[in-house]
């Protein structure tokens, strides 16, 4: 995934450029570049294959760079090798404008064409060549000050581009002034003391400011080292309001731990805690900040739905008993890329949830829009502050979890299922239902970061396991009830971060055909929380026991059946919070798994 940095200001600008760029090393990338401006002279592009160390070495850590405005990019090559042509910043063919963009432009092949028919000349295989030579094309097509025909012309290809995209750009005649504009990319403006940067996200630039700009999709900022001002679509403009992102810049750190993976692990203790910060208290009404729902409004639904995708979803998958069993609303969990095209029956007796930790994946901001123009309720459940989809949303509550910087989600998953339950609580408070139930919750969720915690200690047990298994090419989950949803959670970590095929299966579905692929030495992975499904759960043991599978078990009950391979015992909480502690060993599993092959894992 690209990456994004701007900096203007009166220092040099490379020096904060690289730094920034290294802050999202983590997201991955081929290739990076920088182009940096001293006043009115020629803008200076040094772009560099493979790591960002090649780029630092290259500009002699920035200082080769003489500026005090710039860009910076990482790329992850999409349209084009990796390689230095195809690097960013890339620049118009007369040398006037230069940007770096992420995203994807669908019909640039149709707009370099057109370009080329006009004499532009491309030197790149990149989708993005084509957005400097549009606006240099408009650009020199107008009259006016520079400032203005610069704007007006990037508003006029952007007008002219397809798809996806935050770009930032410079233009030669408009010293120390970056434009910057977004669709469905994320891009961030941070405010100094006469300097402001961009990225494309917050721990870029976390060390340097807390408080941020959030661009809506299709307005343009004009930045410079004293303003910024905004203008929308159709180029008037606007005052914003900034907000305060009160994340401890250390907190993007690895802070001594080898990986982000690890460290944020390691944090789920604490941001549990934060998540349920002082929302829940034994003996009290639930309070929840940013939702002003009424009895009456609840009594009103028919259904519930939750939606978002991978790991956001899964959380979904965790809370669906919770909301059924404590609000009796019949409540179903989707996949935002199938809901957003599939006509969902959602109406205006419907509040649709969308789950994301970001908040800017494209398929939940799609659903979430659907899902309003259907009528439906709409509250967002997300970690950033002031992202796209709290800011669509009707309401929003936040996880505390910190940054997640690890491609892996881990903490933003418990923070997520531990919010849902404090929602599902919270209706059922108003509603005036399940009073015993809500009350055992609270009493359990209020235990949770310590039981988190006591989890985390099994981590030797499950690196023990992961070097038996490190090797295998097909790993099995199965569980039953929220230990299925804890079994998909799971087979995703490992997919994601080990490399590893895996499958997740309701236990009692094994017999109806994938039991055909158990033979001696398959790996079984078998989670068993719930007291009510004990005894299925360990009979489907047994079958695959009777094949000969290598057997891992993950309970907090008294599994006995003789032939298990490694059994971690996790400490039992109530059955609906079951999740947010059983899904701790697989993603040490997946974690100490991929160590082991010597993958990186963020
Ligand atoms: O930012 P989001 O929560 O919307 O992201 C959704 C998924 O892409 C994400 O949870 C993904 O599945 C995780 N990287 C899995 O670990």
């Amino acid at each position: 995934m690209c990456g994004i940095v701007g900096f203007t200001g009166k220092r040099q600008a490379a020096p904060v450029l690289l730094d920034g760029l290294s802050k999202l090393e983590y997201r991955g990338y081929d290739s990076a570049g920088l182009a940096i401006r001293d006043g009115t002279d020629p803008v200076q592009i040094v772009k560099a294959k493979g790591r960002l160390k090649v780029l630092e070495e290259k500009t002699d850590g920035g200082h080769a760079l003489s500026g005090t405005c710039g860009i910076g990019h990482t790329r992850w090559a999409t349209h084009g090798e990796p390689s230095e042509q195809n690097a960013h910043p890339h620049c118009s063919d007369d040398g006037n404008v230069v940007g770096v963009h992420n995203g994807i432009i669908e019909n640039y092949a149709q707009l370099k064409e057109h370009l080329m028919k006009r004499g532009y000349e491309f030197c790149s295989e990149t989708d993005t060549e084509v957005i400097p030579n549009l606006i240099a094309h408009y650009y020199f097509a107008d009259k006016g000050p520079a400032e203005e025909r610069f704007l007006r012309a990037t508003q006029r290809a952007c007008k002219r581009l397809e798809g996806s995209y935050a770009i930032e750009v410079l233009c030669s005649e408009t010293p120390d002034q970056m434009i910057v504009v977004r669709k469905s990319s994320p891009l961030v403006i941070g405010i100094g003391y006469k300097e402001n940067y961009i990225a494309s996200d917050i721990p870029a630039i976390l060390s340097y400011t807390k408080d941020f700009y959030l661009l809506n999709d299709q307005e343009y900022a004009v930045i410079t080292r004293e303003n910024i001002t905004f203008y929308d679509e159709q180029l008037h403009p606007f005052e914003k309001k900034y907000q305060r992102i009160d994340w401890d810049a250390t907190a993007a750190e690895k802070n001594g731990y080898p990986d982000f993976m690890l460290k944020e692990m390691y944090e789920q203790p604490s941001t549990v805690r934060e998540t349920i910060g002082t929302r829940v208290t034994a003996g009290a009404p639930t309070q929840v900040d940013g939702l002003d729902f009424t009895a009456a409004q609840l009594q009103n639904l028919h259904q519930i739905y939750i939606i978002g995708c991978g790991t956001a979803m899964h959380a979904g998958l965790a809370a669906k008993p919770m909301f059924e069993h404590l609000t009796h609303i019949p409540t179903q969990v989707d996949v935002a890329s199938e809901f957003r095209y599939r006509d969902p029956l959602v109406d205006d007796r419907t509040l649709c949830i969308f789950i994301s930790q970001s908040g800017e994946t494209a398929d939940t901001i799609a659903a979430l829009r659907l899902a309003k123009a259907a009528g439906a309720a709409t509250l967002a459940v997300s970690n950033v502050i002031g992202s796209s989809i709290t800011r669509e949303a009707d309401y929003t509550v936040y996880t505390h979890a910190g940054p997640e910087i690890a491609v892996a989600s881990t903490k933003a998953y418990t923070a997520q299922v531990v919010l849902l339950a404090v929602l599902a609580i919270h209706f059922a408070e108003l509603l005036g239902l399940g009073a015993g139930v809500a009350a055992d919750l609270k009493a359990d969720l209020l235990e949770l970061p310590s039981l988190i915690e006591e989890t985390l200690k099994c981590a030797p047990q499950v690196k023990a396991f992961a070097d038996k298994i490190h090797r295998e090419t097909d790993v099995f989950f199965i569980g039953r009830g929220s230990d299925y949803t804890t079994s998909l959670e799971a087979s995703l970590k490992l997919k994601e971060i080990s490399y590893i095929h895996s499958e997740a299966y309701p236990s009692g579905e094994l017999k109806h055909g994938p039991i055909a692929l158990i033979e001696k030495g398959t790996t079984v992975i078998g989670t068993i929380t719930d007291p009510a499904l004990v005894d299925k759960s360990v009979s489907n043991l047994k079958e695959v026991i009777t094949r000969g599978a290598k057997v891992l078990v993950v309970t907090n009950r008294d599994v006995r059946a003789s032939d298990i391979d490694t059994l971690i015992r996790v400490p039992e909480t109530h059955p609906l919070l079951a999740p947010a502690v059983s899904i701790l060993p697989y993603q040490l599993l997946s974690y100490y798994i991929a160590k082991q092959n010597g993958l990186d894992v963020d």
